[in-house]
């Protein structure tokens, strides 16, 4: 049963297992809190959620330790209250540098929006502030600036709780406490990231986003994380043609509220080495006399969307291909989490695709005895056998070697950039949205590419936008069947056919009862996109 509550007088129906700062939330009131994170274990260290209760009267308790109860009486805006919230943000302040013209974190700051809020008075302390280290490099992702710290122990505990792997403590005491990695072990969590987002103020940074733009600057998009085949929602952030970050956006069935380091660093294909213009006339005059011919092959790498591996096909089928190879990055480590050894997000999109044109895929190592080959994204081709091709045509996103031997290039957009869907490794359905507002040189999608070049060839069935490649699929997928691009829900929908027996210990899983394919799908606008709480990066 509901326990019914009374946040400052108003009737709340709360859930069971609700703190007081959650019941509040259910109503809008916002009941302030630095260490309290609701997928972590409560430290009541901060002291800046006491609230008042009947249980208690007279008493300030921590909204983040006490349940609620049937009847209970929350009070969060007496004097009583204000005072303990004024007076903890000066106790966080005596030492705090007070640098935000040049923290990363200034703008999503907890203690600055808190300052601003529940204290705003001009610092009282007479006296030096502490001086403790800082630009401490913990490890390959994260920078530690003690000054900074509130002793929230966010870091810590999520190191133990949801990493599993204690690399953090704190040591010293009082207010020379600090947090600190073990003697000679770096905090090299492949989730070390992780404690950046969750740290509500500038203490840990991410060292690939430190000092790159001012969060204010950039632009927050829902998106889906390239780096393997878990397809982590994330949100990139982006300005003019640049993305900068990438954070994990909430999805219970997938990744919950994290995302790995790895992850955190595929925008950079997406910013460096790009092939920026192409030749689409070259490319139909070399691809033109061979129509019908033998020995056409189509590559399609697993980096691409299932509008690409669609429209690859539907290519491939026009102009007589005989041959088919899935390509893509290599498989990599693997842990019973988040991370997946298939490192290419939609392995199991190509595949559905290949079966729902009647495609056989080789394996991109087979490429030999091909004259013309068409690859969609050039990730895992092998170099040598590209040598010998009479005819080269690549469609690709960044320079690389396989790149330097084609004999004609159309550049491609990658999946940050353009709206598409992707299958993860489970059978979840995940759509992307344009992440980066500016267009850079002539890139396109996958599919306009292959469009193009069917409309060039004299076929006049190329999709004209995402939404018809992905028909193109879906009406011809039995697993796809009635769906519409614009009916993905914006946390995806799970194939049920496509769902595997054995699951890793840990992998966050639809509950029984999840969408699958064939519930009627409603049609779905594009999402606004609320900073929730532990979404978007956890901090606020
Ligand atoms: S580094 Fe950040 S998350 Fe860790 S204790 Fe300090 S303030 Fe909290
Ligand atoms: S686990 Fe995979 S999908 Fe998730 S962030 Fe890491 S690389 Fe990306
Ligand atoms: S949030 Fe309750 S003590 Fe910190």
């Amino acid at each position: 049963m509901s326990p019914k509550v009374f946040v400052d007088g108003v009737e709340v129906e709360a859930d069971a297992r609700d703190n007081l700062i959650e019941a509040a939330r259910r109503i809008g009131v916002a009941i302030p809190y630095f260490c309290y994170h609701p997928r972590l274990s409560v430290a009541g260290q901060c002291r800046m959620c006491l609230v008042e209760t009947s249980d208690a009267p007279g008493r300030l308790v921590p909204g983040c330790q006490v349940r609620v109860k049937e009847g209970l009486k929350i009070t969060t805006n007496s004097p009583a209250v204000k005072e303990n919230q004024r007076g903890c943000m000066e106790f966080h302040l005596i030492n705090h540098p007070v640098d935000c013209a040049i923290c990363d974190q200034s703008g999503e700051c907890k203690l600055q929006d808190y300052y601003m809020e529940y204290d705003h008075q001009p610092s009282r302390i007479r006296t030096y502030k502490l001086n403790k280290p800082k630009r401490e490099v913990f490890g390959p992702v994260v920078v530690y600036d003690a000054e900074r710290c509130i002793m929230c122990t966010r870091c810590v505990r999520f190191m133990d709780e949801i990493a599993r792997e204690p690399q953090l403590a704190v040591v010293q005491r009082g207010s020379h406490s600090l947090i600190s990695t073990f003697p000679g072990q770096p905090l090299d969590s492949k989730y070390s990231g992780n404690t950046v987002d969750i740290c509500p103020v500038g203490a840990l940074l991410n060292r690939d986003f430190r000092f790159q733009s001012r969060v204010w600057f950039v632009d927050k998009s829902p998106t889906i994380c390239t780096g393997c085949s878990n397809g982590c929602n994330v949100y990139a952030e982006s300005r003019g043609d640049r993305v900068y970050r990438l954070l994990p956006r909430r999805n219970e069935e997938v990744n919950q509220v994290w995302m790995c380091d790895e992850g955190r660093v595929t925008y950079h294909a997406t910013n460096e080495k790009r092939i920026e213009t192409g030749d689409l006339q070259k490319a139909v005059e070399l691809i033109r006399p061979v129509v019908g011919q033998s020995g056409i092959g189509i590559a399609v790498s697993a980096q691409c969307t299932n509008e690409e591996a669609a429209t690859a096909f539907l290519l491939g089928a026009q102009i007589g291909a005989d041959r088919y190879f899935l390509g893509g990055n290599p498989p990599g480590d693997r842990d019973d989490f988040l991370i997946r050894g298939d490192k290419n997000p939609n392995t199991r999109g190509v595949q559905l695709a290949a079966q729902a044109f009647g495609v056989k895929l080789e394996e991109a190592s087979a490429l030999a005895g091909v004259k013309a080959l068409i690859a969609f994204r050039t990730d895992g081709l092998p170099i040598e056998k590209l040598r010998p091709l009479e005819i080269f045509v690549a469609i690709a996103q960044n320079e690389d070697a396989a790149t330097a031997l084609a004999h004609a290039l159309l550049p491609c957009q990658s999946v940050y950039e353009q709206e598409c869907s992707l299958i993860n490794w489970y059978g979840r359905l995940q759509r992307t949205w344009a992440a980066v507002p500016a267009r850079r040189g002539e890139v396109a999608p996958g599919w306009a590419w292959a469009s193009s070049l069917l409309g060039a060839l004299g076929f006049t069935n190329g999709p004209r936008s995402a939404a018809e490649a992905f028909d193109a699929l879906a009406q011809r997928s039995p697993d796809l069947a009635g769906l519409e691009f614009s009916g993905i829900p914006e946390d995806g929908l799970v194939l049920q056919s496509q769902m595997p027996k054995e699951w890793p210990a840990r992998a966050p899983r639809p509950q029984p009862g999840a969408p699958s394919i064939h519930a009627p799908q409603p049609k779905m606008p594009r999402p606004d996109m609320p900073v929730r709480d532990e979404a978007s990066g956890g901090s606020r």
